[in-house]
């Protein structure tokens, strides 16, 4: 049998090199477009390195569609991953037509190449910013959506629209109708466990547990802790941390799911990707400080604006509908992070 072939956006980012070599690993051909903007192209040389095999790779902007035409045309595609988007919660607040016009904009001409091309199965990458307030600290998929910053409301715009597509279908009553699976992230952390791919910020990190790692490196002085009043059992904020190869695994039980019998007449549903349970801050850096033996020093500051006290994920629908669920700890989770941040301690060179 011919091997499926799945276009990956943003494949040469984090979490999309991950699932490139999951993909390789699980027998599917894969095609990548990825404009570099916040990648490196090396990261794909690693993929290689660690699978054997290579990944078509076209240097493209999700947003031109004359170039993603191209790549529909030259390739029998089965299935699109899309991770390509801007992801940084400040910048969007700083520039939030950037933001737009890339993350939303680019899934619509993405989605207009995909149905001209007849191409209509698809996983987003969505994210648990796109939940609203909530009294419980465990967030199922029917919680009401109400995120506070432009790069959230673009994940829940880009959630509409394929909820739109999936109905229309329905009206229309498509012979060929989409089959989309938006998979909700929680905070996905480590790397491969080769030490050769993994996260890669640009200039200083904004997200925790790269942070932790460059102050483990000398690169850091210490980790500013924001906030140490939570209604939290230590005080700091709690999240739902999850291992980033298995939630790439996730991605691949959601194209299995797709072309079985509960998608057959098409649809498009939110599924959690997190482990079920959270952990502190400082359960973060005392963690990392028992795996890798190196001192994390740290210091409590204010309240980052827009966070939550705790938040972390109901994983218990991904369980049911795609037969997945994490695996890895939280000491796998710190000690692969740390194998990546030692072994390339400026991140990936070109
Ligand atoms: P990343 O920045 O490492 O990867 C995103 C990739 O998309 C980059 O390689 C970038 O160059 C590419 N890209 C951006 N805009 C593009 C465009 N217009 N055309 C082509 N390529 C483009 O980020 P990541 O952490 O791997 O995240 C992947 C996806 O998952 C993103 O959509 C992000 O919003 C989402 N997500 C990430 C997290 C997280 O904590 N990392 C959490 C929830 C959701
Ligand atoms: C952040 C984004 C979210 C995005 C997610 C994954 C905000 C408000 N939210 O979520 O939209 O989907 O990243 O990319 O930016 N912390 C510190 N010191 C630090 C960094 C973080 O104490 O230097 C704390 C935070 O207050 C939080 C926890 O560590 O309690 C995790 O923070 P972070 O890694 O930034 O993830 P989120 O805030 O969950």
């Amino acid at each position: 049998m011919n091997k499926q072939t799945i276009l990956v956006t943003g494949g040469a980012g984090y979490i999309g090199s991950h699932a490139c070599v999951e993909l390789l690993q699980a027998g599917f051909e894969v095609v990548v477009v990825d404009n570099l903007a916040n990648s490196k192209l090396e990261s794909l040389d690693r993929v290689r390195q660690i699978t054997g095999q290579n990944v078509r790779f076209y240097q493209a902007d999700i947003r031109d569609k004359s170039a993603l035409t191209a790549v529909f045309n030259q390739h029998d595609i089965h299935t699109v991953i899309h991770f390509a988007g801007l992801k940084a919660v400040g910048e969007s607040c700083q520039q939030p037509l950037h933001y737009y016009h890339n993350n939303v904009y680019g899934t619509l001409v993405l989605l207009e190449v995909m149905a001209e091309a007849n191409i209509k199965q698809l996983v987003f990458s969505s994210s648990a910013t796109v939940y609203g307030e909530s009294d419980s600290p465990q967030y199922s998929e029917h919680f009401p959506l109400g995120p506070i910053n432009p790069y959230g409301r673009s994940k829940a715009m880009i959630e509409d629209i394929l909820r739109d597509l999936a109905a229309a279908d329905s009206i229309n009553q498509s012979s060929s109708p989409w089959k989309m699976a938006l998979l909700r992230y929680f905070n996905p952390i480590g790397a491969h466990e080769s030490g050769l791919i993994g996260e890669d910020p640009n200039g200083i990190p904004n997200n925790l547990m790269p942070y932790v790692s460059q102050v483990a490196i000398g690169k850091l002085p210490r980790v500013s802790i924001f906030g140490d009043d939570y209604p939290t059992r230590d005080g700091t904020g709690v999240r739902d941390y999850i291992h980033v190869v298995d939630l790439v695994k996730g991605h691949i039980k959601a194209i299995d799911t797709l072309q079985g019998d509960a998608f057959r007449q098409g649809g498009c549903k939110a599924y959690n990707l997190g482990v079920g349970r959270g952990c502190s801050v400082l359960e973060i850096i005392n963690t990392f400080e028992k795996v890798t033996g190196r001192k994390v020093p740290y210091n409590i500051s204010p309240r980052r604006a827009g966070d939550l006290a705790e938040c972390y994920a109901n994983p218990e629908l991904a369980l049911k509908e795609l037969q997945w669920q994490a695996e890895k700890n939280l000491e796998a989770m710190v000690a692969d992070a740390w194998r990546w941040q030692s072994m390339n301690p400026d991140g990936y060179v070109r």
